[in-house]
């Protein structure tokens, strides 16, 4: 059994089709209800689940429903996420709402889902914790540099949570996409060039997944990771060519 935050739309639905079409009862979980049921629609048997990750009460009382109906849960898929755009060199503080919700959905959320179904993970004999991070945690997008941070603290988080997870029956991953094609874009202009097709996007995440690797790291991606090594200031003007 396998749970996606963020499945009613993009990658959560991809990933979330790909595993149902593979037999595994998968639950969705996020706050846009009609989405969520819309997609569970397509995929008789696909469970749903309403919930903000940025409330910890929510993600919590989620874990507990979860927990009594279906014990059996060896995957969670920590995927919601939110892209905003700022530009801090512009007159005026920003709307400071905005900002923090960023941060309350990609890091505390991702944070918040680890802390509540790892007590659930911990007692399986085998299951994995998938947290999303993205290329731009390596090498940040300026116009949206909130999401960069926050992408970037994902990252770290995961690795420390690996390390202090050694021991015990949960694998942590990072999946690392590239730019694909899904709304998470809306706030730009048009889609970033170079971005991967869902499809292709799902289908190598499921081949890293069955590989049983601890980072997938996908398509151009590779290459952010490789430039924040090795030339940082590269890559940041390869990433920001279109705004610069
Ligand atoms: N697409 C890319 O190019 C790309 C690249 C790198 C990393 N990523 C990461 O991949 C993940 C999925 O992104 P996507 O491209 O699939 O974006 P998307 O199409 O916009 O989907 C994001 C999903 O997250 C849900 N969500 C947002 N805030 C939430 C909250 N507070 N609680 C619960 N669910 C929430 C949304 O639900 P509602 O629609 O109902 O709000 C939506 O279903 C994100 O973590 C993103 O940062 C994407």
């Amino acid at each position: 059994m396998v749970l996606i935050t963020g499945g009613g739309a993009g990658i959560g639905a991809g990933l979330a089709a790909a595993f149902h079409a593979r037999g595994s009862q998968v639950i969705i979980a996020g706050h846009g209800q009609a989405r969520l049921e819309a997609v569970a629609a397509r995929h008789p048997g696909m469970q749903v689940e309403v919930v903000d990750v940025a409330d910890p009460q929510q993600v919590m009382a989620l874990a507990e429903r979860v927990g009594q109906r279906w014990p059996q849960l060896i995957t969670v898929i920590n995927n919601a996420g939110i892209q905003h755009l700022f530009d801090f060199a512009a007159p005026g503080p920003l709307d400071a709402a905005e900002l923090g919700r960023e941060v309350d959905v990609n890091l505390k959320g991702v944070v918040y889902i680890a802390n509540a179904f790892l007590p659930l993970l911990k007692a399986q004999p085998r299951s994995r914790l998938v947290n999303v991070g993205s290329g731009l945690g390596y090498v940040p997008l300026a116009a949206a540099p909130i999401y960069s941070s926050t992408k970037a603290a994902v990252h770290s988080f995961t690795i420390a949570l690996r390390r202090q997870l050694k021991g015990s029956t949960v694998q942590v991953v990072e999946l690392i996409p590239p730019v694909v094609v899904t709304d998470l874009h809306r706030n730009l202009n048009e889609i970033p060039p170079r971005a991967m097709e869902l499809d292709v996007f799902v289908a190598k995440t499921m081949a890293g997944l069955d590989k049983g690797r601890d980072e997938i790291v996908v398509g151009l991606a590779k290459a952010l990771q490789f430039f924040s090594r090795v030339a940082p200031g590269l890559g940041l003007k390869v990433v920001n060519q279109q705004a610069d």
